[in-house]
């Protein structure tokens, strides 16, 4: 594997390029979930050298990933590194709450260590801003748990610039987790350069577009009315074409390369400027067994650049 294991900021975690996002087993948008697949599937992600594991307190509506993370990662805690979210929760009827208030954030800091069964979490971000409390407030709650040995590294989720500087000057981040795509590249090309001259990782969520750029939905595909996918723009409409013929251009490349669409789009995102880690959702172990495979996958300069021209030209007016 080439570069496969790559630092975190400016921590002394080495973590690799493809991390194993914990949303689908959570059961909450993903259809057909179930407790056997998904302790097979981080089974099937530790067999396949990945060891960044990417959760949130509010992934399931009672902690549901970091149970089964804790049952899969029993024994192997001083291998793996565990990143967490805290700032948002469901409340009992199941509606989602964004709670940025610090003692909410402590107290679910130390709610998940228990879940997830740790002495410490590696990592923990905050989930996103709350537009109700001061982003310092937060900051300096993250800042208290790192403080009192409950977390090592900070985080910080779904912010924009103004928001990474006002953060890190309160918490020293060590990662930014924005959405990154082929498709959406603009947070965290906004981010970008601060980042580098403060040496943040980004760990990018949606690299496949929830499934999409895995390239296996066909341009006539139906998504099941169920399916949570149709309340995303690119799901739908003139986005869907264009998605589709950006697609088919990543299909024949595919196939001259001996690969999937999936490990060709993973492999293109980690070897962007800046882009630490992609973290990529699996309900299935075949899902996450084929997209960590993109750690062997090495793309020369010519095809990022074709690649690039072509991604370029789907996101033109
Ligand atoms: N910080 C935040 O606010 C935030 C937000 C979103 C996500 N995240 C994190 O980022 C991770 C990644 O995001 P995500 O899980 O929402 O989306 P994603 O990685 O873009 O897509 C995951 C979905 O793609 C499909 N898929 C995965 N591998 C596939 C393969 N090899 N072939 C075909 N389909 C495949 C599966 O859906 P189906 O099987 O249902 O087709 C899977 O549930 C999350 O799990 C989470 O850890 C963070």
């Amino acid at each position: 594997m080439n570069d496969y294991l790559r630092q975190l900021g400016n921590s002394s975690l080495k973590v690799s390029s493809v991390a194993l996002g914990c949303w689908p087993i959570a059961g909450i948008s993903s259809l057909d979930v179930n407790d056997q697949d998904s302790l097979r599937t981080i089974a099937a992600a530790l067999d396949c050298g990945i060891n960044f594991f990417d959760t949130a307190y509010s992934y399931g509506f009672s902690g549901q990933a970091d149970l089964l993370l804790a049952k899969a990662l029993k024994g192997r805690s001083s291998e793996t590194i565990v990143a967490s979210k805290v700032g948002s929760h469901y409340d009992p009827q199941g509606q989602r709450v964004i709670d940025g208030r610090p003692e909410t954030l402590i107290r679910h800091a130390k709610e998940s260590l228990d879940r997830l069964n740790r002495d410490r979490l590696e990592v923990l971000y905050l989930h996103t801003p709350d537009p109700q409390v001061p982003l310092e407030e937060s900051a300096d709650a993250i800042a208290e748990l790192i403080s009192s040995g409950v977390v090592l590294y900070a985080g910080v989720s779904n912010v924009n610039l103004q928001q990474l500087q006002l953060f890190h000057s309160r918490c020293p981040v060590t990662v930014v987790q924005p959405y990154f795509n082929m498709l959406q590249r603009e947070v965290a090309a906004e981010l970008g350069e601060y980042c580098e001259s403060e040496n943040i990782s980004i760990a990018c969520y949606w690299v496949l577009m929830k499934g999409l750029l895995a390239g296996r939905m066909q341009r006539d595909h139906q998504l099941d009315p169920a399916d949570r996918r149709l309340t995303y723009a690119v799901y739908r409409g003139e986005a869907w074409q264009r998605a589709q013929d950006l697609l088919d251009e990543l299909r024949s490349i595919s196939k001259d390369l001996n690969c999937t669409v999936a490990q060709l789009v993973v492999a293109w995102t980690i070897a962007q400027p800046g882009i630490t880690v992609a973290l990529c959702g699996a309900k299935r172990p075949e899902q996450i067994t084929e997209t960590a495979a993109a750690m062997n996958l090495e793309l020369s300069i010519d095809l990022l650049e074709r690649i690039n021209r072509l991604v370029d030209l789907q996101s033109a007016p």
